[in-house]
């Protein structure tokens, strides 16, 4: 099944507050956070507040998700089983972050299973999101993005990216000065090319000048056009302009219909069965038709 998630709106698991708020949001996703955004003593309590939260909480039909800790910490396995146990019906996918290799992702999968079994959850129901934040994880990220079948999404985490390869720069996501070219294309485009390979999606991570809204629409938009899925948002005000940006526009919509359409007609007996035809000046083929649909799914997706 493929969720939307033109939008993934981080929020700290232990702020009560925040853990209210965000279900009126228009994000595609939330997800829920026992990692970086929890300090350690404020860990235990945030997992009971998390699963009050997607137990009692209105969440809309967004895609709910969990970050747990990663398995170099001595938090995961008691964030997966607290969260799962407690509140796995309503519970969409575990955000894994740090994902270093791809044993680590089967290793969740493994823990997600017995939980599933003994509670008499349906097993595989779980997904699994996979965090992609440094050197490692992008040299494995074919086997990672290969290794179990709940897997969704890669997410690229540019913060911990940075620090890991030592990138001479101290603003997420901006380019670091005294690199002529983007800096973070290579890293964008690893991860998609292993998502798309294995029919995966994949999302671009934060982008920390939460008050600059057109830096981050320059930055999602690069994203996008390379064909990402969707981006984190850490703010209300970045949501709206993130579901813009994943989302085709309404020309674009309007002209893959009408491709589509043109297609299926002229290929039909009725349109004479061609293999080509003309749409405008335009002329469209079986390639054409699979560059429209992409466009034409994302937009029927987002309402257009
Ligand atoms: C997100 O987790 C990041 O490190 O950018
Ligand atoms: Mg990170």
């Amino acid at each position: 099944m493929i969720r939307p998630r033109r939008s993934c709106l981080a929020v700290p698991g232990s702020n009560p507050r925040f853990l209210e708020k965000a279900q009126q949001l228009p994000a595609d996703q939330v997800f829920l956070d026992l990692e970086d955004a929890c300090a350690p003593l404020a860990k235990e309590g945030a997992r009971h507040a998390i699963v009050k939260a997607l137990n009692e909480g209105d969440w809309g039909g967004k895609t709910r998700v969990v970050r747990v800790n990663d398995w170099s910490t001595e938090w995961t396995y008691r964030d997966v089983i607290t969260v799962v146990e407690g509140a796995g019906a309503n519970l969409d996918c575990l955000m894994l972050p740090k994902v270093q290799d791809a044993e680590q992702v089967r290793a969740l999968d493994l823990l997600l299973t017995q939980i599933e079994r003994t509670t008499g959850l349906p097993v595989g129901g779980i997904g699994i999101e996979a965090q992609i934040e440094d050197a490692r994880g992008l040299v494995n990220v074919d086997a990672i993005a290969a290794s179990s079948p709940r897997l969704e999404t890669l997410v690229f985490g540019p913060a911990d990216f940075m620090a890991s390869i030592n990138m001479k720069s101290l603003v997420v996501g901006e380019q670091p000065p005294g690199y002529p070219a983007d800096a973070y294309h290579y890293i964008l485009m690893r991860i998609l090319m292993a998502a798309r390979a294995h029919g995966l999606q994949a999302i671009d991570g934060p982008y920390l000048q939460i008050r600059d809204v057109e830096a981050f629409r320059e930055v999602a938009g690069r994203a996008a056009a390379l064909g990402y899925d969707g981006k984190w948002v850490l703010h209300p005000g970045q949501i709206e302009a993130a579901n813009e940006v994943f989302s085709p526009t309404q020309d674009d919509y309007d002209h893959a219909e009408l491709i589509l359409d043109a297609y299926a007609y002229h290929t039909s007996a009725a349109g004479g069965a061609k293999g080509s035809a003309m749409l405008g000046d335009e002329m469209i083929d079986e390639a054409s038709r699979k560059m429209a649909r992409v466009i034409a799914t994302k937009g029927r997706a987002a309402g257009l």
